[in-house]
């Protein structure tokens, strides 16, 4: 079963086990709330929390957003994570969307990623988000899968002007 955990404490062990094999894949962790850093792992629990309510959020950062750490209760393992904006601004409208998440390295191709969508769903329509957008990279192939399996309907490419890359923009009616 896979369940969805708000950030706590509780989950300490269990967090420093998925971001260690992050680190042991070399790959950068995405969605950006895992790149957080969490030696003081209680800091990071009430950073996520004070997010949800458009406390303390970084630096040019404007939107509160939500996190769901997601747990394979067979595996006993967090798999990867969840990030809801809980409304979009010009810069989420245009290349990033409602709704970021990943899964670990060493944990994909188990469908995972597309589980963790439709329950990004469910927590849209609870922020009465009706049309959610959510958008990846044009090579993400993977990305694009997950997103078109959870029924999302492409609008456009946008050409990102940080680095020239473009970004699929898919709607998915919550
Ligand atoms: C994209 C990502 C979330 C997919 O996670 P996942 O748990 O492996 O995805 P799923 O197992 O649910 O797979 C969904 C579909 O994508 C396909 N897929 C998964 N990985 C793939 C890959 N590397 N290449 C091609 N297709 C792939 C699966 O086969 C499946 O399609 P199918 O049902 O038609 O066979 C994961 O690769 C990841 O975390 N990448 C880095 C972060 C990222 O890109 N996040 C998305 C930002 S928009």
């Amino acid at each position: 079963m896979l369940l969805f955990f708000q950030p706590s404490v509780v989950y300490k062990k269990i967090y420093l086990e998925m971001m260690n094999a992050w680190k042991a894949s070399g790959e950068a962790p995405m969605p950006w709330v895992l790149t957080l850093d969490y030696a003081n792992f209680p800091a990071l629990c009430r950073a996520l929390t004070d997010f949800s309510v458009g406390k303390g959020l970084p630096s040019g950062f404007t939107i509160p957003c939500t996190t769901f750490w997601a747990y394979d209760t067979d595996a006993a393992k967090l798999v990867g994570a969840l990030n809801i904006r809980h409304e979009l601004n010009d810069d989420l409208l245009n290349y990033h969307g409602h709704i970021g998440y990943g899964v670990r390295p060493d944990m994909r191709r188990k469908g995972y990623a597309t589980r963790m969508l439709a329950m990004a769903k469910k927590e849209c329509r609870r922020l009465d988000i009706a049309r959610a957008l959510v958008c990846c990279n044009s090579e993400n192939t993977a990305s694009a899968r997950v997103i078109e399996k959870n029924g999302g309907v492409l609008e456009d490419e946008r050409i990102l002007p940080e680095n020239g890359k473009t970004m699929r923009r898919y709607w998915i009616d919550v």
